[in-house]
């Protein structure tokens, strides 16, 4: 491990994740996101279970708590109300009683779940908990390929950015052309009073989100419009890669806790949805890629969410070529893993999903390089991200060329995700 002692990196992970503790949910961070968003909450549950089970699971009952009726789980819950947020609920307008944003965010819920319960030393309560929320995460699934496949491909679409969680990435740049900047209502940003303009997304960018938030709007957020309204419809394979892997999760958790029509269901998800990504490969890149599914063709940008996919499990031969392509970044990059490959001309150091290494997306593709016997290469992911700790301390993401803390500090999923890597170290 790296000059700090494990005590250490536990000592100050523990302290980000209290400090951001708002009772029954975590804010990711202080200012630049002031409510519970969906992922970061069943990614810091995991972190939270080393030091309080119990709160651990309440982070995923709260959200639960305000998935809609049709079985969505939105990726915001504005639990308070804060100006420092835009866009708050006055632009999203969802009607939920409880406000909440109209889209939703991968779905890691299925993962985070199962691990809390496999790892649980108080075995009946967590069985106890688990087994209220089976239903609700299985209920999100069918959701997802209800909306989200409509032709039965295996494999569902995003149609906003921000539900990947990687919201400027350059596989969008394209797609993402064909959403307007006109008829924009006037709009304040706030994440530029509390993060570094150049780490952030562009104007443009900015107005094309919301756009199509406008959009959805018009159309009374009713998911079974959305879809194939939305000018933009992309199959991300690193989010396609969490719902299948949260799928099959579920389904081992399901059959252990005596579920089996709901574990039949959720099995037959993944193995349908591993089967349907081999249409995303690409040998030339070494990696899964996105897929336009307006225009129906791959997009030509390598990015981390071809990576990510090792989450799931993929065939062995394809984590053995996903392994070598990232030990070629490493060679471009003095951190792992770089959410874009630096050699492109697009790439971006300090910009957001543009380039910067993200914690909670290298704990997932260790975790996928780990059971898929790629052992050496997630090792050397896992201490880079402690290098980075060490060096540049809790920042919401990091320049992989120089190692610059970039974006919120104080994080709490990568808080979190400290506490899961010093586990393995
Ligand atoms: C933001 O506001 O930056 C978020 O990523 C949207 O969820």
């Amino acid at each position: 491990m790296t000059t700090l002692k494990k005590q250490d990196f536990i000592d100050r992970a523990v302290e980000v994740l209290k400090e951001n503790d708002r009772g029954g949910y975590t804010v990711p961070t202080k200012g630049l996101y002031p409510f519970q968003w969906n992922w970061d909450s069943c990614l810091t549950a995991l972190g939270q279970r080393h030091f309080d089970e119990a709160r651990a699971w309440i982070e995923i009952e709260t959200l639960f708590q305000h998935q809609w009726p049709d079985g969505m789980v939105p990726h915001i819950v504005f639990h308070v109300h804060d100006d420092g947020y835009f866009p708050g609920p006055d632009v999203w307008r969802s009607g939920r009683p409880t406000p909440t944003s109209g889209i939703t965010q991968p779905a890691v819920a299925g993962f985070a779940v199962r691990r809390l319960y496999d790892n649980a030393t108080d075995k009946q309560a967590a069985a106890r908990r688990a087994r209220a929320l089976l239903p609700k995460i299985d209920a999100w699934h069918r959701w997802f390929y209800e909306n989200r496949d409509p032709q039965k491909e295996g494999l569902v679409a995003i149609i906003h950015p921000w539900e990947s969680g990687r919201d400027n990435s350059i596989d969008w740049d394209a797609a993402f052309e064909r959403v307007p900047t006109h008829g924009v209502e006037p709009y304040v940003r706030r994440d530029t009073q509390h993060a570094n303009p150049k780490h952030r997304p562009t104007k443009e960018q900015y107005d094309r989100y919301l756009w199509l938030v406008q959009h959805f709007r018009s159309l009374e957020w009713d998911n079974s419009k959305l879809h194939d309204a939305s000018p933009f419809q992309v199959v991300d394979p690193g989010f396609n890669a969490i719902l299948i892997r949260s799928c099959a999760d579920l389904a081992v958790l399901a059959a252990d806790l005596g579920e089996p029509a709901l574990a039949q269901a959720n099995r037959d998800r993944a193995e349908k949805g591993q089967a349907a990504m081999e249409k995303l490969w690409s040998e030339e890149h070494g990696q899964y890629l996105c897929l336009d599914r307006v225009i129906g063709r791959l997009i030509d940008s390598a990015s981390i969410g071809g990576l990510l996919a090792a989450f799931s499990a993929v065939p062995k031969a394809r984590a053995e070529v996903i392994s070598n392509t990232i030990g070629k970044l490493a060679e471009r990059a003095h951190f792992l893993v770089p959410s874009h490959d630096p050699a492109d001309p697009r790439f971006d150091a300090k910009r957001y999903w543009r380039g910067p290494c993200w914690l909670v997306v290298n704990y997932m593709i260790a975790d996928g390089l780990f059971a898929a016997g790629q052992t050496a290469m997630a090792e050397r992911i896992t201490q880079s991200s402690l290098e980075l700790i060490a060096g540049s301390g809790f920042a919401e993401y990091y320049d992989p060329l120089d190692g610059e803390p970039l974006g919120g500090g104080r994080f709490t999923w990568t808080a979190a995700m400290v506490l899961e890597f010093v586990q393995a170290a």
